[in-house]
């Protein structure tokens, strides 16, 4: 094991694939400037050790509330790993208090992007003025403060009882971290980073696209990739493939599959299409249950996995379009490889991530129908043939080299300053 005398940070993600990910990327990155890495995690959905042979793994707790993790386990990681500076995804915030009676240094990591975080500060002010509750959870009014967003697209999981995410985000506003870093990158949400920056008063480090800077070192999937797929989209033509994946959380019903299914075939479209276990067991079961001329559809023109190497796919010449829910790490994945979208936003920062998508960017179509065959039919025909998913399609590409122009030294001198902040750490 490399770097085993360097400083010694502690890492600790959320058990969730779009939390999991970015934070091992991180942890890449920061191994290959001289770091020691210990990943503390939990059994649950626990990261595979051997893809990662230079970091230490401590499986920590179970759950993912504060009644979980006691400032014992805390004390056993402390002790165990001697002198630390731990950074900790802004999910775990309660792990800033629990760090400050240990007189650990904190850094937090977001996995979301920075104008969703911005939503917290325009969310406790909303609250202030009696917005909130929103008397019209589905109002396209623009939110005061930060008016690229409408009250619709603002992160709250309950748009008509918004006291936990109220509680969660004011959590979120009191931690007071030493350092805050972003998987975000420059050209992207400049305006966000700056309001931020004004409101904290601390360093913050924009560091993305993570996905690309941890690029040279594979294997930090948590879950296993089917094969197959690249070597079936190397059959197929330029541009003519409409990768389908709709996140690693959200799931469907049967009926919602079904629907997919009969609008994907009925598009004429070639497709590669993410459908994950918890969603449906035996898929060809599934495609037994389906009419005879869906089944040959789905057959002659899609590629079924349980999980695709989705940033190779994405960066595989012969896709066209994502249709997408449209986390964080999917749109940074597309906006590298200047992918258009079509965006369906589930829940939470999604709705940010569309409208800045659709609105700002002007790289997606937000849609937000229900999984009906005739309206998926029409989405994917207008994303994949028609004029405006060719305008969307070149918008995708001149922000593509955009950002990759920007990007170019801005996310290194970020992370030279990360590397910088921690190091000057007196403990
Ligand atoms: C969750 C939340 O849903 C999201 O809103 C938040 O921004 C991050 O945490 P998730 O639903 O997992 O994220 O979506 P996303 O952020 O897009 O992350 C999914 C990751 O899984 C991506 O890195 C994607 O490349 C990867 N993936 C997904 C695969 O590698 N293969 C697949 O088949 C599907």
């Amino acid at each position: 094991m490399e770097n085993q005398n360097g400083p010694h940070l502690v890492l600790i993600p959320p058990p969730f694939h779009g939390h999991m990910t970015p934070m091992l990327q991180l942890a890449t990155v920061l191994h290959s400037k001289g770091f020691s890495i210990t990943i503390a995690h939990t059994h649950f959905n626990s990261p595979d050790p051997s893809n990662h042979p230079n970091f230490n793994f401590l499986p920590f707790f179970d759950g993912l509330s504060s009644t979980q993790i006691t400032s014992k386990n805390f004390v056993d990681i402390a002790s165990t790993l001697n002198c630390l500076y731990n950074l900790y995804d802004g999910f775990f915030h309660f792990i800033d208090s629990l760090a400050k009676e240990l007189k650990l240094p904190s850094i937090v990591f977001r996995t979301t992007c920075a104008t969703n975080f911005l939503t917290y500060h325009v969310c406790a002010h909303l609250q202030t003025k009696g917005y909130l509750p929103l008397q019209d959870c589905k109002s396209l009014d623009l939110v005061p403060e930060l008016e690229l967003l409408r009250f619709k697209d603002l992160p709250i999981f309950n748009l008509r009882n918004p006291h936990d995410f109220l509680h969660c985000t004011s959590k979120n506003l009191s931690i007071t971290p030493l350092a805050v870093i972003f998987n975000t990158m420059q050209g992207l949400e400049d305006s966000s980073v700056i309001q931020l920056q004004q409101l904290h008063k601390i360093n913050l480090f924009p560091v993305g696209p993570l996905h690309m800077i941890a690029n040279e070192f594979n294997n930090i999937s948590i879950m296993r990739e089917s094969d197959g797929c690249i070597s079936w989209l190397n059959s197929k033509a330029r541009k003519s493939v409409l990768y389908v994946s709709l996140g690693s959380i959200a799931s469907w019903e049967e009926k919602e599959l079904t629907e997919m299914a009969c609008g994907l075939a009925n598009s004429g479209q070639s497709f590669v299409w993410v459908i994950l276990p918890e969603t449906v067991n035996n898929v060809s079961e599934w495609l037994e249950s389906l009419s005879e001329d869906v089944k040959l559809g789905v057959t002659e023109r899609g590629w079924i996995v349980k999980w695709a190497p989705q940033s190779e796919v994405l960066a595989h010449e012969a896709v066209g379009g994502f249709w997408s829910h449209y986390g964080w790490n999917s749109t940074l994945e597309s906006l590298w490889e200047g992918i258009p979208i079509i965006c369906q936003p589930h829940f939470g920062d999604q709705r940010v991530n569309v409208r800045l998508l659709s609105h700002v960017w002007k790289v997606g179509l937000e849609w937000c129908n229900v999984m009906e065959r005739d309206e998926i039919e029409k989405v994917v025909r207008t994303l994949m043939v028609n004029q405006e998913g060719e305008e969307l399609r070149e918008r995708a590409t001149e922000l593509k080299h955009e950002i990759r122009l920007a990007t170019n030294g801005s996310s290194s001198d970020a992370l030279n300053g990360l590397v910088k902040c921690i190091l000057s750490i007196k403990m």
